[in-house]
């Protein structure tokens, strides 16, 4: 059955900054199976490290049902995350429910996931027969004793490219490859991954590793900027500077001269890209982020359980996006100062 999101407010909320509301990244668990220590140190969260308990969790229903609230107010891209999005059980059938969803216009949703790629081969076919459309794949490198340092639990990289087989397999390519550049780290990986992209058909975006939350220590002296990457693989591959696909699109895009595809960099930390950000974030406790950096969430759960109707909760939404000025990336690379925020894998990376 097909589910008409309301037309809440077809014109579109605006914020503070003339943004649109487009985008929403729904975090749907904050654990995760890996320990990458740009993200969850291991020393940081260990065994004993307190993840949200089930009740504080949204329902799959929960999440169906503020998610055509957002699709009312102008979203039409959703994207699960995590922590690790596979490792909360029975996601195809939040793929089912979210799919079914349309656009007051009767249009279908972009959905797409972005995973560690560690489930693929078992979950792949499920995600793709609920609904799913594409996925994105975090691969920091292709060289084993690298990427099983850079995951933190010691995980073969040939799973992880078997995963990502699966899901090609399943109809949900070309997958989109992200790499977090470490400097020191990966940054010697770059050309192997340019080039085993190219041959499998992937498209490949470095990301430039971000200060986000408070604990992988982060300095700015380990960020491999953006246009370092792109010299570095045109000099064996040339490329050419291509439009972004849609507005508000997170990577510049590059094309290769030959033929064989295109990459993506996300320069957050050198060039960023706050003036058109579109993206709402929802937690997996059910908060409003309005921000990728943003200190503080604000509560939709608490007022669903309260049995609030889809325009009081509509409502709640318009108000706080009206009130959104975000723009911490601007920010940070106009004064390279930290400003209080939470962790990356608890608000929806
Ligand atoms: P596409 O729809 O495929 O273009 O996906 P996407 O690039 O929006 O999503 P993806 O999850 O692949 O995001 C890639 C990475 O870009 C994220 O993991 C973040 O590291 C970074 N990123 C995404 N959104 C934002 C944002 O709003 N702000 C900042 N600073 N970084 C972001
Ligand atoms: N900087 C940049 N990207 C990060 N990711 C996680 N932590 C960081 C960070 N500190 C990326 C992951 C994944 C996506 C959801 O976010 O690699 O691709
Ligand atoms: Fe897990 Fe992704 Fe964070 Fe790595 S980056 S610890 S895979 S949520
Ligand atoms: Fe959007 Fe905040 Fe990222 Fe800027 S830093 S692009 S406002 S999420």
């Amino acid at each position: 059955m097909l589910d008409e999101a309301p037309a809440i407010n077809p014109a579109g909320t605006r914020d503070r900054l003339g943004r649109a509301l487009r985008d929403l990244r729904v975090s749907v668990t904050d654990r995760c199976n890996f320990r990458c220590p740009y993200c969850m140190p291991s020393e940081v969260f260990g065994r004993d490290y307190a993840f949200l308990p089930r009740d504080e969790i949204l329902s799959y229903e929960e999440i169906r049902r503020l998610a055509s609230v957002f699709v009312g107010l102008g979203v039409h891209k959703l994207r699960i995350t995590g922590g690790e999005p596979t490792v909360r059980r029975g996601l195809p059938d939040l793929i089912a429910q979210l799919a079914a969803l349309r656009t007051p216009d009767g249009e279908p949703l972009d959905l797409a996931l972005t995973t560690n790629g560690s489930a693929l081969r078992q979950l792949a076919q499920p995600l793709a027969d609920a609904g799913l459309r594409r996925v994105t794949v975090s691969l920091d490198s292709l060289d084993d004793e690298t990427f099983r340092r850079m995951n933190g639990v010691d995980f073969p990289v040939a799973r992880i490219l078997d995963g990502i087989d699966a899901a090609r397999q399943a109809g949900l390519g070309p997958v989109k490859i992200n790499v977090v550049l470490k400097r020191g780290e990966n940054d010697g990986g770059i050309l192997d991954l340019a080039g085993w992209a190219r041959d499998e058909g992937h498209i490949l975006r470095f990301i430039e590793y971000m200060d986000v939350g408070t604990t992988n220590g982060w300095r700015l002296d380990e960020v491999v900027p953006a246009m370092e990457v792109i010299e570095s693989i045109g000099r064996d591959w040339p490329l050419e500077a291509e439009p972004p696909s849609y507005p508000g699109e997170v990577a510049e895009r590059w094309r290769y001269a030959d033929g064989k595809g295109e990459i993506g960099v996300i320069a957050s930390v050198t060039r960023p890209f706050c003036g058109d950000c579109t993206r709402a974030r929802l937690s997996a406790e059910g908060k409003l982020y309005t921000c990728l950096f943003s200190a503080v969430g604000h509560d939709l759960r608490d007022p669903l359980r309260a049995g609030l109707s889809d325009e009081d909760l509509a409502a709640l939404v318009t108000g706080v996006w009206a009130g959104r000025d975000d723009r911490y990336s601007e920010r940070r690379a106009a004064a390279t100062n930290h400003l209080p925020k939470i962790e990356m894998f608890a608000l929806g990376g």
